[in-house]
């Protein structure tokens, strides 16, 4: 063999590895990956599959696009991810993921339009990952929560929709992480999170509108990170018991009890690094002095009449 005919073949063995196979001719096709993102053209719809035979490909990335709807039947089979990521999508139909129902386990949206909890959510049985970001839900199918909630081992909604009261919460079982930020929530119900007090690691609850820690975080054993900056909170006598907690942001909130502060972050000796207490109303320096590890401790913006109330000590 010629070396010239050596390389023709392996372009053609390249090709047929990129091209062959792909379910959508918009779409390029890779190792185990789908890509049809921000494509060109644009994509206002789910293009037609032209193969049925997609064994192997299992990821499928269809963000920044311009998609308004998933129909039934317009996606590949036994893909295990799915990103809608950046596409202005309004309609779900029931059966959109039926083919990946066993299979599928990480799926994202952002900016999209929905307003509820898909009803296509309902019968995926491996679901570990859901991402929606941006959305306007203001319905949160307490069928679907509960079905897709046993498995889900991070959940992260991000200015999401509203949901002041997440009651839905119980019936995610297996959390490790928790984002809801900017969900208009005002409370937790109790034990909320009691199932996940040994596995919950990382919990968001920013820019919400709580005005008490919820005392089911006083549960979490396990939490490494507790985010809870940007909302209203005065009361925090219901910080976790945990020792494993690296990360607390409190900042732009309504705190002033310096002696509940020390008292609660004493049990975080060993283990906090950073601490953000900025803009809050603390008229006097909390001691914190304890805290063995500390790295980044943020006082700045409170009352604090000392000399150094703009406080930012990198230690
Ligand atoms: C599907 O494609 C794979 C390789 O990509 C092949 O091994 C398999 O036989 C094909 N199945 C069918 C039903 O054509
Ligand atoms: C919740 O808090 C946000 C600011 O974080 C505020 O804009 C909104 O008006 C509050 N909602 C209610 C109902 O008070
Ligand atoms: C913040 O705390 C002060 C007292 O420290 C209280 O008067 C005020 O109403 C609180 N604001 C909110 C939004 O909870
Ligand atoms: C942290 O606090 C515990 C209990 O108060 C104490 O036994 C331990 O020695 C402290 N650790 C450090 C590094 O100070």
């Amino acid at each position: 063999m010629t070396i010239a005919t050596y390389f023709w073949l392996c372009t053609m063995a390249m090709l047929g590895k990129l091209f062959a196979d792909c379910p959508y001719q918009a779409c390029i096709c890779v190792s185990d990956f789908i890509e049809c993102s921000a494509r060109s053209p644009i994509l206002t719809e789910i293009p037609a599959l032209i193969s049925t035979n997609t064994s192997g490909l299992t990821t499928l990335d269809f963000s920044a696009n311009q998609i308004t709807a998933i129909h039934s039947g317009q996606l590949p089979q036994k893909l295990t991810e799915m990103s809608f990521l950046e596409n202005p999508i309004t309609t779900i139909d029931d059966h959109a993921f039926d083919d990946s129902l066993t299979t599928l386990e990480k799926l994202s949206f952002s900016n999209c339009g929905i307003t509820r909890i898909p009803t296509a959510l309902y019968r995926l049985s491996s679901l570990k990952m859901l991402h929606i970001f941006n959305a306007r839900i203001t319905e949160w199918n307490t069928d679907v929560m509960k079905n897709i909630g046993p498995t889900v081992e991070e959940l992260y909604l991000m200015n999401a929709g509203l949901s002041p009261n997440p009651d839905w919460l119980l019936y995610f079982e297996r959390l490790k992480m928790l984002i809801l930020d900017g969900c208009s929530i005002f409370s937790v119900p109790d034990d909320a999170l009691h199932k996940v007090a040994k596995t919950l690691t990382h919990l968001s609850l920013a820019n919400n509108n709580l005005t008490t820690i919820p005392s089911t975080i006083a549960e979490l054993r396990s939490l490494q990170v507790l985010v809870l900056h940007r909302n209203f909170i005065s009361d925090i006598s219901s910080l976790p018991n945990s020792d494993q907690l690296v990360t607390l942001s409190l900042h732009n909130n309504n705190i002033s009890d310096v002696h509940l502060l020390s008292d609660k972050l004493q049990s975080y000796n060993e283990s906090l690094i950073t601490v953000s207490l900025n803009n809050n109303f603390f008229v006097e320096f909390p001691h914190l002095d304890f805290l063995s590890q500390v790295g980044v401790l943020d006082l700045s913006h409170n009352q604090i009449s000392n000399a150094n109330s703009d406080l930012f000590r990198g230690l």
